[in-house]
């Protein structure tokens, strides 16, 4: 595949893009130690974010602004744009696209982000479009497992947490697919297995899972331990939320069951699923995962505008 117009969802991704990505992101380290660069000078990204966001939003921003680019953010978009009047994000794309060369939107609904792409000319990028998909959250996870491991074949991979309504253990197990040898492990509450939709996926690519209660039996064998929060607000009662939440837990001791050369990731925010004793092993890879979003968000914006 050539370079993409769009990036809505992980299934449009195949291996050779990943590996060019991947090569570009790597680059753009050295882009930043030599005090960023101009490639995209002149080019405006505007970040539409309907939902509460950090990392997303500001790694996108920062990477924009490393490659001399210019951002137009609408942050609290649901409160302060338009669309508290009522406006269709098919209509509030039209209009932004008058005014910026990519638009990355977060948002509550499934589906909205292709929703604005049918209707403008300039790319759009999925930033997290309800409980679906994050496709840049799994790029950048994958990134992170070969930084990390040297390597995207050949793992046992363990996603924990809330696989119902997690859009980034949901869009990094459809990326999976792409890798050769994987072991994958579905950890989750009961209430919040991971979705019918992505299991069917996985099983048409020939990517085999299976759901394993215990943690305790999945941590001594695990390349990568991939926590996520319980995404309290997408359930619709407290109650099943409350059953959901607590369940799993990293902590010191899952870190003395775990192989030496294992990583534990998180997409962040955390809540109370990894503790904070954890942050200081060499295993725990989720602050430098949050960097690497940077450079990879910096690779796909310049693959999308050059
Ligand atoms: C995730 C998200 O918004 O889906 N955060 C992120 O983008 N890094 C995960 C989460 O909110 O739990």
């Amino acid at each position: 595949m050539g370079a993409p117009r769009d990036i809505l969802e992980v299934r449009q991704f195949d291996r050779p893009f990943l590996e060019e990505l991947f090569a570009r992101a790597d680059g753009m380290r050295a882009v930043i130690a030599a005090g960023g660069s101009n490639r995209l000078q002149g080019r405006i990204m505007a970040t539409l974010f309907f939902e509460p966001s950090t990392r997303t939003r500001l790694s996108f921003e920062s990477a924009m602004s490393r490659l001399g680019g210019t951002v137009l953010s609408a942050e609290y978009a649901r409160e302060t744009s338009s669309a508290a009047k009522g406006e269709t994000i098919e209509d509030t794309a039209r209009i932004v696209e008058a005014y910026a060369d990519v638009i990355v939107i977060r948002h509550p609904e499934v589906g909205a982000a292709a929703r604005a792409a049918a209707v403008v000319d300039v790319p759009v990028i999925n930033a997290g479009d309800g409980p679906h998909e994050h496709p840049t959250q799994a790029l950048l996870d994958l990134y992170t497992i070969r930084s990390e491991l040297g390597r995207i074949d050949d793992l046992r991979i363990a996603l924990v947490g809330d696989l119902k309504y997690g859009r980034a253990p949901r869009s990094l197990a459809l990326l999976l697919t792409q890798c050769r040898n994987i072991e994958l492990v579905f950890v989750s509450p009961p209430n919040v297995r991971m979705g019918e939709d992505v299991t069917a996926a996985l099983a048409a690519a020939g990517l085999p899972h299976r759901e394993e209660s215990d943690l305790a039996a999945v941590l001594p064998t695990a390349d990568v331990v991939y926590q996520t929060r319980i995404q309290h607000e997408r359930f619709s009662s407290e109650e099943d939320y409350q059953a959901a939440r607590g369940r799993y837990i990293i902590d010191a001791a899952s870190l003395r069951s775990m192989r030496p050369d294992a990583i534990v990731m998180h997409p962040l925010p955390r809540v109370d699923e990894i503790a904070p004793e954890v942050d200081a092993d060499p295993r725990a890879a989720y602050f430098r995962q949050a960097r690497n979003g940077v450079y990879l968000r910096m690779a796909l914006l310049d693959m999308l505008l050059t």
